[in-house]
Formats: C-alpha cells, structure tokens, sequence
C-alpha cells in the first residue's frame, strides 16, 4: 500500500536526495518556497511506511502548478501494481 501524506520541513532532506539523484538543480530554498506557498498542497508517498516519492501544487488565481514529481528510482515502476491510500479519505 502506498500511503500518501503532507510534506513537512523535516522531508527536505527526503527531498533534495531526490532531486539530486535525478540531476535537478532545486536548492533547499526552493523546496521551502514551494512548501511556504502552499503547506497543504505538498506531499510524499510512503512504500512500506517509508518516503518513497514527492510532489508540489501551488494554485495562482486560475493556474495551478504541479512540481517535484520524484520517485525513488528504486521503487519505480509500481503504476498499477499498487492501491493509493488517499489522505482526503
Ligand atoms: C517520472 C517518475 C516520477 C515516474 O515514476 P514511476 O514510479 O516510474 O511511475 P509509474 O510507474 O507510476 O508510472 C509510469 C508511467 O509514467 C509515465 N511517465 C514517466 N515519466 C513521465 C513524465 N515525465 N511525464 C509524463 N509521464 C511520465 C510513463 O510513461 C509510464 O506511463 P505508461 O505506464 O502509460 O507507459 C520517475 O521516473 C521520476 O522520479 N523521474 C525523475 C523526475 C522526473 O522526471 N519527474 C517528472 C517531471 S516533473
């Protein structure tokens, strides 16, 4: 089951190892901005209670902006193969 929650400042770590593995250039400060604009709308998917992915949505006026869609690289490859436990359940 992948379990899916809000992001908290104590993921920045989670999220920068990502981001590096997969050859971004985001600093911390920009997983911060991200998380200051909107503190509800970031999130990780935990595998086997543990951080497996991430993403990021702001909504400015009538743009939302969808950011930091990372996996684990170890963990891909699951589409299909797993249910998502939906937090707004
Ligand atoms: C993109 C990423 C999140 C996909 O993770 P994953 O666990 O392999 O994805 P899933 O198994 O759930 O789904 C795979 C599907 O996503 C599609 N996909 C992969 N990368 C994609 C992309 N950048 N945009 C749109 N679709 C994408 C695949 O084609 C596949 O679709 P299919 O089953 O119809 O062929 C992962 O490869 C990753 O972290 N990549 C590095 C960061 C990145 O490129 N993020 C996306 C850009 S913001």
């Amino acid at each position: 089951m992948i379990h899916v929650r809000e992001f908290t400042t104590n993921d920045l770590a989670f999220g920068m190892r990502l981001k590096t593995a997969a050859g971004w250039n985001q600093m911390e400060a920009d997983w911060k901005r991200a998380f200051e604009l909107e503190p509800h709308g970031c999130f990780v998917a935990e595998y086997e209670g543990r951080p497996a992915g991430t993403t990021t949505t702001c909504v400015f006026g009538d743009v939302a902006w969808i950011a930091m869609v990372l996996v684990d690289e170890a963990l891909r490859g699951q589409r299909d193969r797993q249910s998502v436990d939906d937090p707004r359940d």
